[in-house]
C-alpha cells in the first residue's frame, strides 16, 4: 500500500466524530423539496454544501440556480490531465417526515440509538454525501488528490421531472469525465458489499376521477348516481391479473427476458422470501407468477398504488356520495421500456374502461428510463477491489429495484456509465418513518472510498 494510501485511511480513522457531527449538521436541515413551505430550507442547504465544498479545498464552487431548486457544482482538477476525472453525484432533498407520528425521535433532530443515527436523510442521501467528502477531505489532508474531482448535486431528484437534466444537457463540457459516481444505492447487508448495475425507470401518474359536480348525500343520490371512488377502484383493480401481471395492452411488449446466466447470478444475493416476509412484516407475499422476488423487484416492471384518496376519511362516520376520488400511480419499468409509451397504454385502458358516468384526467409526473450499467468497467473493477479490502469478500453485483434518474442522464448526454454504490441498508427504512443510517457500515464505506481513488 502506498504511503499516501495508509495515511489518509488513518486520517480518516481518527476523524471518525468530525464526519459524524458533519452529517448531523446537513441532516438537521429539513429540505424537503416537494414542500413549498421549506425553499429556504433547500436554500440553506445549497449554502451548507458550497461552503463544505470550499472547506475541503475545491478549486471552484457554485450554485446554479434553476427554475426550482438550485445544483451544485464544485471542482478540483489539480491531479492533471493525465490522471481519470470523476463526476460525483448526490441529492440534497429529502422526501416528506410524513406520518410523523410514527416517528420515535423528531425527523429533523439527528439521534443517535445503538449502532444507528437516526433523521429523515441520513441513509437517503446525505451520510452518502458526507461519506464521499469525508474519504476526500481524508486523502487532501495527508497529501494530494490522485484523481480529479467535480460534483454534482442537485435538489430536486425526490420529486421527478427535475431540471437537473436540461443543465446536464447544456453542460457537458463543463461535467465532462471518465465516468459517473453514484453514491445513491446501497449494500445488501453490513457485511455484503454490492454494485447495482440496473436501476429501474419510472413513469408516475395522478388520476383523477369526477362525478356529480359536488358531494352529495348517499342515501338519496347513491344507487342512481355512480359512485366515483367506486370507479376508481374498479379501475385500480383491473390494472393487475391474478397471476400478478400488469394488464395494460403492451406493457411488457418491450421488456427484455432475464437470461439464465443473469438468474443465476441474481439467485446467489442472500435475498429470499423470508427477506421480504421480514423487512415488510407481512403475512405472505404477492407478485407476477413465475419469478423470485428479488427478480420481481429488480428485474421486472410493476405497477403500484402510491396514495389514494376520496370522501371522508375523518373520524367517525359521514354518508357521502364524494363528488371525486384520485390516485397517485406509478410504474416501476425495466430496459427497454418507455415511460411515455406506458402513460400512452394508461391512457387506452381509461378510455376503453372508464364508464361514461364520471369524467376523468390522467396527468403523468415522473417519466424516467430505466438505465444499466457495464458490470466489467475499469471503474466497477476499482470498486470491487476496493470493497474487498474493506469487508473482506468480493462484492455482489446486483438491480435496484428502486430508480435514479440522473444515470440514464449522463449517460445519454456525457456517454459516459456509471459506478452505482453506497451504504445503505434495505433496514435503513429509506422514505419511511424511523429512516436511519448505520454508522459502521457508513465509517466502511468512507474507507472503501478512500480506497476507490486510490485504485482509479
Ligand atoms: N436512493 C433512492 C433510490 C434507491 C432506492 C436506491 C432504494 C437504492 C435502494 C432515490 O433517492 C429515490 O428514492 N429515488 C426515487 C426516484 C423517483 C422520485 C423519481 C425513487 O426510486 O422512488
Ligand atoms: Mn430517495
Amino acid at each position: 500500500m502506498s504511503d499516501h494510501r495508509q495515511l489518509a485511511l488513518k486520517y480518516a480513522g481518527e476523524h471518525k466524530k468530525e464526519y459524524l457531527e458533519k452529517m448531523k449538521d446537513i441532516i438537521s436541515i429539513p429540505s424537503v423539496s416537494t414542500d413549498p413551505n421549506r425553499v429556504d430550507d433547500i436554500k440553506k442547504a445549497a449554502e451548507w454544501l458550497k461552503a463544505e465544498l470550499g472547506d475541503l479545498g475545491m478549486q471552484r464552487v457554485e450554485i446554479f440556480p434553476t427554475p426550482r431548486h438550485p445544483i451544485v457544482y464544485a471542482e478540483d482538477l489539480t491531479a492533471g490531465s493525465d490522471k481519470p476525472t470523476v463526476l460525483i453525484y448526490g441529492h440534497y432533498d429529502v422526501q416528506p417526515e410524513d406520518p410523523v407520528n410514527e416517528w420515535n425521535s423528531d425527523p429533523f433532530t439527528p439521534t443517535e440509538k445503538g449502532e444507528n443515527l437516526y433523521a429523515r436523510g441520513s441513509t437517503d442521501m446525505k451520510g452518502q454525501i458526507i461519506a464521499t467528502f469525508s474519504a476526500i477531505e481524508a486523502i487532501r489532508q495527508t497529501g494530494d488528490l490522485p484523481v480529479n474531482i467535480k460534483f454534482l448535486i442537485e435538489g430536486e431528484e425526490e420529486i421527478g421531472g427535475s431540471y437537473l437534466e436540461t443543465f446536464i444537457k447544456d453542460n457537458q463540457d463543463l461535467l465532462e469525465c471518465d465516468f459517473f459516481l453514484n453514491p445513491d444505492t446501497g449494500m445488501q447487508s453490513p457485511d455484503l458489499p454490492t454494485i447495482t448495475y440496473a436501476l429501474r425507470g419510472i413513469a408516475y401518474f395522478e388520476l383523477r376521477v369526477q362525478g356529480p359536480k359536488q358531494d352529495m348525500h348517499s342515501g338519496s343520490f347513491g344507487g342512481a348516481i355512480h359512485n366515483p371512488a367506486q370507479v376508481m377502484t374498479d379501475l385500480l383493480s383491473g390494472l393487475h391479473d391474478k397471476k400478478g401481471r400488469v394488464t395494460l395492452p403492451g406493457f411488457y411488449d418491450r421488456v427484455l427476458p432475464l437470461d439464465d446466466d443473469e438468474r443465476e447470478e441474481i439467485s446467489k444475493l442472500p435475498v429470499g422470501d423470508d427477506f421480504f416476509l421480514e423487512q415488510g412484516g407481512v403475512k405472505a407475499l404477492f407478485g407476477e407468477e413465475g419469478f423470485t422476488s428479488v427478480e420481481r423487484t429488480g428485474a421486472r416492471p410493476t405497477l403500484e398504488i402510491n396514495g389514494l384518496y376520496s370522501g371522508f376519511i375523518d373520524e367517525g362516520q359521514k354518508t357521502v356520495l364524494p363528488a371525486y376520488a384520485m390516485a397517485k400511480v406509478s410504474c416501476r419499468l425495466v430496459a427497454d421500456q418507455d415511460p411515455v409509451e406506458v402513460y400512452d397504454q394508461f391512457k387506452s385502458y381509461l378510455m376503453n374502461n372508464a364508464p361514461d358516468t364520471v369524467t376523468w384526467e390522467l396527468d403523468q409526473l415522473s417519466k424516467d428510463f430505466p438505465s444499466q450499467s457495464d458490470r466489467k468497467s475499469k471503474w466497477i473493477d476499482a470498486y470491487v477491489q476496493a470493497a474487498e479490502k474493506v469487508w473482506g469478500v468480493r462484492p455482489l453485483f446486483m438491480r435496484e429495484g428502486g430508480s435514479v434518474p440522473v444515470v440514464v442522464h449522463i449517460q445519454q448526454s456525457l456517454g459516459v456509465d456509471s459506478v452505482n454504490i453506497g451504504f445503505g441498508l434495505p433496514s435503513d427504512n429509506m422514505h419511511g418513518p424511523n429512516e436511519k443510517i448505520h454508522l459502521p457500515t457508513f465509517y466502511k464505506g468512507i474507507e472503501a472510498l478512500v480506497h476507490f481513488f486510490f485504485n482509479l
